[in-house]
């Protein structure tokens, strides 16, 4: 029997302290269950991607990132609007895990998108952006349940932490679908961490 956990590889698309995005990740690490394994990359580590770079062989950092997505059973990312568009941190670090093109290492992995703005938009048009890039380098994308979330700033306390029972729910329901869409993609990991899971916590 395999007892190894369920890994989701948590990505924030802002690199600032007191990111409410990242707040929403860590609320996802508090709010999985005790068999989510629930684990961080700085995409801040990552260098501007640049062709000539990846022409001898990728930078140590961007390999370390391109191993991260590969061992993950899925990945969880959580992005802001920056100008109605996907920030720049995050279409770098998408571009670097796309390539080679048709070999990408989130081809075929489960991908779940949430966002937190200060504005209305909740991260709509960032999402749906992001969501289609994702569908082009082959990743599957969970569909719903859709976390947006605006007026980020009236749902954290003061240490950043998520307090808004809500959008809790609505984050515990999405890590649920995104060990569903594992399930359904890898049957084989029926026999492991997904099996008797335990949604109680
Ligand atoms: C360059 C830039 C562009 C922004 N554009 C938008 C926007 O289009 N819509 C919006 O609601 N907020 C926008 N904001 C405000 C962000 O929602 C806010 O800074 C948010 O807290 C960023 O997420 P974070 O807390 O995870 O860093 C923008 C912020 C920056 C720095």
């Amino acid at each position: 029997m395999d007892n190894k956990p369920f890994r989701i590889l948590a990505l924030a698309g802002s690199l600032r302290q007191g990111s409410y995005n990242q707040g929403l990740l860590r609320a996802a690490r508090e709010l999985a269950p005790n068999w989510v394994e629930v684990s961080f990359f700085d995409l801040g580590t990552l260098p501007f991607f640049n062709e000539d770079l990846e022409a001898t062989d990728d930078p140590t950092v961007v390999h370390q990132f391109k191993d991260a997505i590969a061992h993950a059973d899925a990945v969880l990312i959580a992005t802001p609007e920056y100008n109605g568009m996907v920030p720049g941190v995050l279409g770098n670090a998408i571009d670097w895990a796309s390539r080679p093109t048709g070999q990408s290492v989130l081809r075929n992995k489960p991908v779940a998108v949430m966002g937190a703005v200060l504005g209305k938009s909740g991260s709509i048009h960032a999402q749906t952006a992001l969501r289609g890039a994702l569908k082009r380098i082959g990743a599957v994308i969970v569909p719903d349940p859709q976390v947006l979330v605006p007026h980020a700033s009236r749902l954290f306390d003061e240490h950043v932490n998520l307090r808004d029972e809500k959008t809790r729910e609505d984050i515990r329901r999405l890590i649920e679908a995104i060990a569903h869409w594992c399930q359904r993609i890898k049957p084989d990991r029926s026999d492991s961490a997904l099996s008797g899971a335990d949604w109680s916590r």
